[in-house]
């Protein structure tokens, strides 16, 4: 059978603690579905200034573009804050993403039914809810130049970015939107700023355009992004799939996070054209709480599960890590971010240990 190669990238704070259990759960499932993997471990961000003086060495993207898939934990940290800004955690990450393509990136936010007492919304706002944030990330403000430090007439200092898009970037980032909206309820929302920002006229300009002569089955709304934060947590259920700029995604999909009671439950898949996607959750390497075992593996473990579904399309074997992740619930384990009245509390690794029980028992016994 075929070995799939995966890059693993553990990378800072409790990104090590998490990737392990990804890992474990991926050759469990491996086993059961019969598929092979290879994994190689490379070094990003914090770990790699560490060890070999740059954010993204050089191996570690070739080995990223030589593979099947990339999964990646998370980078950053406070010993890192104050570099210079090629040398932060941060610059791995966004180089890793322009150097393999990955433009789009999905934030599915589902709210599994049994931690919606978990979430700080009331039952009824938060019950159901099922929405996906697709979000650009290879180009916007993030990049855009014009950008740096200088002194202005009065001798002051300024700093400044450029929030720019071309006509082919939205056009490629739209199509996911469509795409998705299509395969899930058929709404898709583009959330902008065409009220200020020439880059959104643009950009609601093409998704109008694209909509229209691609997409007439799908039901397309725009709306400014100041009422989307505010909608998202005032009637989620309204929405299906938002399309966004890079800027806009990363933050309403840590709002949209809060839904599902905890950022610990994000993954994401980030895509591109062609070549290995990468698979990583939504949160940070939360450094409060690093080397504690107290990190909430489930992000980590659905971006698996979302590896098997985009990166390698092995739809059963997903859907197989997801139901062992809801049947760990059901079992009353929860990490510190999820947890509620009269359940059992535990650390990152019983519950990875927890996930691998639900999983082995999904099994038919022989
Ligand atoms: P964060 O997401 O790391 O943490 C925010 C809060 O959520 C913290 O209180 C943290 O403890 C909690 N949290 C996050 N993930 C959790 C989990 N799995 N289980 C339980 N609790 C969890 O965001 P931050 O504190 O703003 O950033 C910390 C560092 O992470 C920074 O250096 C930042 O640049 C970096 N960061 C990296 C990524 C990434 O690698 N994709 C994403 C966001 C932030
Ligand atoms: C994310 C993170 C990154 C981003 C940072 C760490 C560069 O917040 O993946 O959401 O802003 O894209
Ligand atoms: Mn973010």
């Amino acid at each position: 059978s075929k070995c799939y190669r995966v890059t693993v990238l553990p990378g800072d704070g409790i990104g090590p603690e998490i990737i392990r259990v990804a890992v474990d759960v991926l050759r469990l499932v491996g086993s059961q579905e019969g598929l092979d993997f290879e994994f190689k471990e490379m070094l990003v961000g914090g770990a790699a200034i560490d060890a070999v003086g740059s954010p993204l060495p050089q191996e570690t993207l070739d080995a990223c573009r030589d593979s099947d898939a990339v999964l990646l934990a998370a980078i950053g940290g406070y010993k890192w804050d104050r570099n210079e800004a090629h040398l932060r955690p941060e610059r791995g990450l966004l180089d890793l993403r322009v150097g393999l393509g990955v433009f789009a990136n999905l934030r599915p936010a589902t709210v599994f039914s049994q931690l919606v007492d978990s979430s700080t919304l009331k039952r009824e706002v938060a019950d159901g809810v099922d929405l996906m944030v697709v979000r650009e990330l290879t180009g916007g403000i993030y990049f855009g130049k014009p950008k740096g430090f200088g002194i202005n007439e009065h001798g002051e200092r300024i700093a400044f970015n450029t929030e720019i898009y071309s006509t082919a970037e939205i056009d490629r980032i739209a199509r996911v939107g469509f795409e998705t909206a299509r395969k899930r309820q058929g709404k898709l929302c583009s959330v902008d700023k065409a009220n200020v920002l020439e880059a959104s006229q643009l950009w609601r300009e093409r998704l109008t355009i694209i909509g229209a002569e691609e997409y007439p089955d799908v039901e397309l709304s725009h709306m400014y992004v100041d009422n989307a934060a505010m909608q998202l947590i005032r009637n989620p259920k309204q929405f299906d799939t938002i399309v966004t700029n890079n800027i806009f995604g990363d933050i309403l999909s840590d709002e949209a996070s809060i839904l599902t009671g905890s950022i610990g439950m994000l993954p994401s898949a980030s895509i591109g054209q062609s070549g290995p996607g990468v698979f990583e959750p939504v949160h940070g390497s939360a450094p409060d709480i690093a080397g504690q075992d107290k990190a909430n593996p489930l992000a980590q473990v659905l971006s698996v599960s979302m590896l098997l579904k985009y990166g390698l399309g092995q739809e059963r074997a997903a859907e197989r890590v997801e139901a062992a992740v809801k049947t760990t619930l059901d079992r009353g384990f929860r990490t510190g971010d999820i947890m509620s009245y009269g359940k059992t509390l535990v650390g990152c690794l019983h519950m990875g240990e927890e996930v691998m029980r639900s999983l082995e028992a999904s099994l038919p016994a022989r």
